[in-house]
This record gives structure tokens, C-alpha cells and sequence, in this order.
């Protein structure tokens, strides 16, 4: 019997669009970026909520809250204070312009929009998370104090991806002094400036060596990147590497419900 192909012509076009979509939002993040947002939603498990630390307009929220809508409809929580940060101008306030691209996306439903710090937001915080999204302050402190605070809410199975881990120190040195070496975190892997595990109290031998072959490539990739004339021309310079990666996102997914 022949097998027949596999036709993903379908998740293509919704990939475009939703890249046509979050491309006319300002922000920062790559397609690819955008894409592995989807799938991580995509398969969150849906007994916990998607939290997003840092929304500013809007470009990763439509993409998580995108994913969640195919997937199994978790809710986005997205926390940012949208004003008086270092990334305002004096006066600036991105809350309408977030809302208003989250409801030309057709997205508000699957969203709670929460105006607050994070640290503010996790106070009293108890809905279990599938998949936790850094990418609020970015100096050492905060996304080490974003992490820490939010981390403890992640089920068994659920998984931190944070941004900006390859030119920012903060990030960076988050990854590489905590979710690296913390053993309840494996299936680390990266796409472009994300990088992102797997929550696990028991992983086994293959996962924590899988894990340390990991930590190898993603130096070897941070070396190269930071070689790279620009941040996303490492996209390009490791196009194979990521779509081979993109494709396994979905597969490498072993939540505990499934
Ligand atoms: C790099 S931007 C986020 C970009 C966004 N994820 C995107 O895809 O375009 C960082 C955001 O973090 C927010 N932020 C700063 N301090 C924060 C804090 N303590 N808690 C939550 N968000 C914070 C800022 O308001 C800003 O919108």
C-alpha cells in the first residue's frame, strides 16, 4: 500500500495569514519566532492557561493566541503595564493599540488582556500553565525574577520559552544559569532568539543526555549568531537547522494528556 503525502497546504495558508496579520503589528519578532509561538500553543495542554510576560502591541500574543484557537482553545493571559516601562516614551501607553490589533486579528476572545507588572499580576496567581512566555524587561533581575515567580505555576509537561536569549545578557544569562541546569527542565532546543523546555519532575537518561547535546549546539549557535552581521540573518545562516527544528516542535510535544 502506498502512503499517501501529507497534505499541509492547509496550515500553510493559516500560518500566512496569521503572518500577514502580526507583520502589520509594530514589535519585535522573527516569522520563525512567530511560527514556534504557534506550535507551542498549538499542543499546550489544556488543563493549564498560556501566560505571556510583555505584550506590547500585540505580535507574539496573536501568534500564541492563534495556536491556542487550533489547538485545544487555552486561554492567553497577557501581562504587561503598557506604560512607564523602559520601552515607553514619556506619556506612550500601548494598551489600545493592543487591543485594537488583537480585535482586528479576530482574537480578543481567546485573550485577557491583564494591565500590570508581572510581578504585580503573579500575586495571588493559581491557574495552572501550560506554556510560559518571557519577553517583558529584559535586564538580568527582571527576567530572572519573571522566571522564578511563574515558573512554580508550569505543569508537569508544560514548557518556558523565553526571547532575546542570544543578544540580550539578561535572557542569556537566564538560560544558561537556570533553565539549563535546573533538571526539572528538558527537551531544551532554540529557534532564531527563543529558546524553550520542557517542564519534567522525573526526565529520564535520554532526555537529560538529549538535554546536554542541546546545551552544546545552542553554544556552538550562539557563537555563530554572534558572528552574525545581524540578529536575523542567523535565521538564515541556520534555515536548515531551524525548519528541521520547526517540523519537530509538533512531534517532540508529549504532554500528559494526550
Ligand atoms: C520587547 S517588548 C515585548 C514585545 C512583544 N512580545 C512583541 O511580540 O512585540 C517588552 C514588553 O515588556 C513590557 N514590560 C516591561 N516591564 C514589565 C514588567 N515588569 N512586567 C510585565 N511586562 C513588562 C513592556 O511594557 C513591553 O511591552
Amino acid at each position: 500500500m502506498t502512503e499517501r503525502p501529507r497534505d499541509d497546504s492547509g496550515k500553510k495558508h493559516e500560518l500566512d495569514d496569521i503572518e500577514r496579520i502580526a507583520s502589520r503589528v509594530p514589535g519585535w519578532l522573527s516569522r520563525l519566532e512567530g511560527e514556534l509561538l504557534y506550535s507551542l500553543a498549538l499542543g499546550a495542554p489544556a488543563h493549564g492557561c498560556i501566560v505571556e510576560i510583555g505584550s506590547w502591541q500585540g505580535k507574539s500574543t496573536i501568534w500564541l493566541a492563534a495556536g491556542a484557537r487550533s489547538g485545544r482553545g487555552a486561554r492567553v493571559i497577557a501581562v504587561d503595564p503598557h506604560r512607564d516601562t523602559r520601552f515607553h516614551a514619556d506619556g506612550e501607553d500601548t494598551e489600545v493599540a493592543l487591543r485594537k490589533n488583537l480585535a482586528a486579528a479576530g482574537l480578543s476572545h481567546q485573550i485577557d488582556v491583564v494591565v500590570a507588572t508581572s510581578e504585580r499580576a503573579v500575586e495571588g496567581w493559581k491557574q495552572p500553565i501550560s506554556l510560559l512566555w518571557i519577553d517583558g524587561d529584559h535586564e538580568y533581575e527582571s527576567v530572572k525574577r519573571d522566571f522564578l515567580l511563574w515558573e512554580k505555576h508550569v505543569v508537569e509537561g508544560g514548557m518556558v520559552a523565553l526571547h532575546d536569549t542570544l543578544y540580550w545578557e539578561g535572557p542569556a544569562r537566564v538560560v544558561s544559569e537556570f533553565l539549563q541546569p535546573l533538571r526539572r527542565y528538558s527537551d531544551l532546543s532554540f529557534v532564531d532568539t527563543i529558546t524553550f523546555a520542557t517542564k519534567r519532575q522525573d526526565p529520564t537518561l535520554a532526555q537529560l543526555l538529549s538535554k546536554r547535546k542541546a546545551i552544546l549546539h545552542r553554544h556552538v549557535y550562539a557563537v555563530r549568531a554572534a558572528a552574525a552581521p545581524d540578529p536575523f540573518h542567523v535565521a538564515t545562516l541556520f534555515d536548515g537547522l531551524a525548519r528541521l527544528r520547526r517540523i519537530r516542535v509538533p512531534l517532540r510535544w508529549r504532554s500528559p494528556d494526550r
